[in-house]
């Protein structure tokens, strides 16, 4: 039996296998935040998958921090309702956990979808709104020039994460993550290239981390205990002069100190011409083993262009990691993880109406098997 098709425990949660869907925006809601048809087929599909967790995308604590006007939202009851009613329909089929991200977008909030101008920052013409962020550093040149958080600011946004969390666990997510990374407005703020403040949140990497960790604090001690709460954050920016990893592995440390149940180590996107190593199959998988060595005791997530089953093995037998997130992988493949398995001789659930014809009743775990070789 592999490691990487073993079960794994993640607090009250049995995950199947150390598979892991991380956040991936989907960007094909209204402007009002609710989950329609796209995400009921989507969210399903990825529960149908096999992988043992599911991470459903970075949605707005507020209508302000939405990434795009096309997001998914947890600021109001409704869209937790229609969360509770997806939920609800995918656990008559599928019993693999699902949580969501929690994201404030800070300076890269009310950008178009990528697929329109290239994502580019809404003018006020096409519908954008002010954003806030550590500084008034835009994203990129020609960029909406963000407004400076101020303290009261950081309060309202704070307590919009807490609700936002609070709305989740109503509409019985199994787990929540705070989204930490990617460039966002809490990684905006540990960031010395983006956060030039020289107040008490600027600076140094402590103060820098403040007001990240003061949203986890409140997040930690609002979120119950009988569920996981886990965090995603970048171990680099692949810039120079940006985040340290010794700065992110303190981070961590932190995070991990203050009782979060999972820590989810990607990067980048900070920095509009950032240089990372992204051809690099496992390229972020170092980052993770930091974080790891320096938490032994932690259950650590590694990221970033992992896509064939063996590699995932040898990524967590080598034991820089816990679990393996998989994105692009799933959307090229949504039976990524069943597939993975058969290369690896294992097995990954998979569907009781499809059991009779496959997975391994039919010629592709053949196919998969070869190129394994
Ligand atoms: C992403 N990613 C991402 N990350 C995140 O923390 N929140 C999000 O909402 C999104 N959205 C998103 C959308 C799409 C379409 C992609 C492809 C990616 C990043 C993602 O979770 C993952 O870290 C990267 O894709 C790297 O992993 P892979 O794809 O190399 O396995």
């Amino acid at each position: 039996m592999s490691k990487l098709f073993s079960p794994f425990q993640l607090k009250n949660l049995e995950l199947a296998n150390r598979v892991v869907i991380p956040p991936m925006s989907q960007y094909s809601v209204g402007t009002d935040g609710l989950i329609g048809a796209w995400h009921q087929q989507h969210v399903g599909r990825m529960a149908l998958s096999g992988a043992g967790l599911v991470i459903m995308e970075a949605h707005g604590v507020e209508a302000e921090g939405r990434i795009s006007a096309h997001d998914l939202g947890m600021w109001n009851d409704d869209q937790a309702a229609l969360l509770k009613s997806l939920l609800g329909t995918v656990r008559e089929y599928s019993s693999t956990p699902i949580g969501i991200q929690l994201n404030h977008a800070g300076r890269k909030a009310g950008t178009n979808p990528p697929w329109v101008d290239a994502g580019h920052s809404m003018t006020d013409e096409q519908g954008g709104w002010p954003t806030v962020a550590p500084s008034a550093i835009p994203y990129k040149p020609g960029w909406r020039v963000p407004g400076i958080l101020d303290e009261a600011g950081m309060a309202r946004i704070t307590q919009a994460f807490v609700d936002a969390a609070l709305r989740a666990y109503a509409a019985d997510v199994d787990f929540v993550e705070l989204h930490a990374a990617n460039g966002y407005l809490l990684s905006q703020f540990l960031s010395p290239l983006s956060n030039q403040r020289t107040d008490d949140f600027g600076g140094t990497p402590e103060n820098r981390m403040r007001f990240p960790l003061q949203v986890a604090r409140a997040l930690r001690d609002a979120w119950p205990q009988d569920r996981p709460l886990g965090v995603r954050f970048n171990g680099s920016e692949f810039a120079p002069e940006g985040l340290a990893l010794e700065e992110a592995v303190a981070f961590s440390s932190a995070l991990h100190a203050i009782g979060y149940d999972y820590l989810h180590v990607s990067g980048g996107y900070n920095i509009y011409d950032q240089q990372a190593p992204a051809e690099q199959p496992g390229y972020m998988v170092n980052l993770a083993g930091a974080v790891k060595s320096a938490n032994p005791d932690a259950v650590v997530i590694a990221v970033g262009l992992i896509y064939e089953g063996p590699q995932a093995e040898a990524i967590v037998q080598s034991g820089k990691t816990d679990l393996v997130a998989v994105g692009r992988g799933f959307l090229d493949d949504a039976n990524w993880a069943i597939h993975a398995a058969i290369a690896l001789g294992d097995k990954a659930p998979w569907p009781s109406p499809y059991d009779r014809f496959g997975p391994l009743g039919w010629p592709t775990h053949k196919v998969h098997a070869a190129a394994a070789d």
